[in-house]
């Protein structure tokens, strides 16, 4: 067989949409998967028929794969990419980029040296609605941005956590609700809005304090490098995985995302542009576009220079979150960054 080979480390709950992407591409085959628990390898050798290996180095060295996808907990993300950096290998990490910034700053490090590529998994830049607002803010037609509001109201049981212990924890998960949830809206609200250049937050547990450590519930207002100020809400207590709401108010028009994105102009006019609705594997809060971020990841590697969502790219959203557990935690300042 020829073309690209790809790899899976982590075959849990978001393994899923990277073997169905893994599947659609042209020019790549899935060669190997591997997990460190025996029933989670088992049961992905026997669904791909492929090799399968408890151990990372393992399988870089048997298979000698082109691309690793990394859909591990968030504190094995830097140690397994920095490995298959260091040895030519290109990867696509799940977000966050780190649970540390420390071990995110390590990542950022290997990648510069590496010749290989590496993109993060903020698939939502590939969102319709997020490419119509970053094309629209950066044509320069709407003027400048004035100021920004995004809430992310989802909900989350004990039960999610009990049946991941890891995202319930500072060293497994490196925080909670902003690492592994609102951190994408982080991330869109930096892209489009500009670069953070101070915060004031909060982090804490209103809810499920019995069950994990981190946070569930988490607000902050933020001054962007263009002098916009943005105001952001997060919660897991909702009663449902309500639709993200991120509203962008520039001067000759407002941009309102709620699945669907609504511009409206100063002069009157509204224009509507549609989310894409994709079946797929993948839960409906995971978005429309990791087919998207991995399709296009692998057309651009023959090309010089980094993947546009890069260490350096993810580094900007971690840092956020990681400055608002440092204000919220003064007295875990080692154990939160
Ligand atoms: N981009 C998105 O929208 C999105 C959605 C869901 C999850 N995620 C991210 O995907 C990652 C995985 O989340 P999940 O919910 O699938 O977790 P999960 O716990 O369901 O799966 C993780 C798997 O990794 C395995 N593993 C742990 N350590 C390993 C190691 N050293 N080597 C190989 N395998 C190892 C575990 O046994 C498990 O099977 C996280 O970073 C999470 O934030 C991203």
């Amino acid at each position: 067989m020829t073309g690209l080979k790809a790899a899976v480390i982590g075959c849990g709950d978001v393994s899923t949409v990277h073997f169905e992407a893994i599947a659609k591409l042209d020019g790549a085959r899935l060669a190997a998967v591997c997990d460190t628990d025996p029933a989670r390898l088992a049961a992905a050798t026997a669904a791909y028929g492929v090799p399968g290996f408890p151990d990372h180095l393992r399988l870089i060295e048997a298979i000698g794969p082109d691309v690793v996808h990394i859909t591990t907990p968030h504190n094995k993300h830097a140690s397994i990419a920095v490995d298959c950096l260091d040895r030519g290998v290109s990867v696509i990490v799940e977000k966050p980029l780190a649970h540390t910034l420390a071990e995110g700053n390590r990542l950022a490090e290997a990648a510069k040296a590496s010749s290989a590529k590496i993109a993060v998994c903020f698939q939502n830049r590939y969102n319709a609605t997020s490419q119509a607002m970053h094309a629209l803010l950066s044509s320069g037609e709407l003027g400048a941005i004035v100021g920004a509001s995004a809430t992310v109201l989802w909900h989350r049981d004990a039960d999610y956590y009990r049946s991941r212990p890891w995202r319930g924890t500072w060293e497994g998960g490196g925080g909670g609700l902003m690492m592994n949830q609102a951190i994408h809206t982080v991330d869109l609200l930096q892209w489009l809005v500009g670069e953070v250049v101070s915060l004031s937050g909060n982090a804490s547990t209103r809810f499920l304090g019995d069950t994990i450590e981190v946070e569930d519930t988490t607000e902050f207002v933020a001054l962007h490098a263009n002098g916009a100020r943005s105001a952001f809400y997060a919660t897991l207590a909702n009663a449902v995985n309500a639709p993200v709401a991120l509203d962008i108010v520039a001067e000759k028009a407002t941009l309102s995302l709620r699945g669907d994105l609504t511009v409206t102009y100063a002069d009157g006019r509204v224009e509507v542009v549609p989310e894409r609705v994709v079946e797929s594997g993948g839960r409906a809060y995971w978005g429309v576009s990791h087919e998207l971020l991995i399709s296009d990841f692998y057309a651009r590697l023959p090309e010089a220079g980094p993947f546009w969502i890069d260490s350096a790219e993810a580094e900007k959203s971690l840092r956020i979150v990681k400055e608002i557990y440092r204000q919220s935690y003064p007295e875990l300042t080692e154990l939160v960054s």
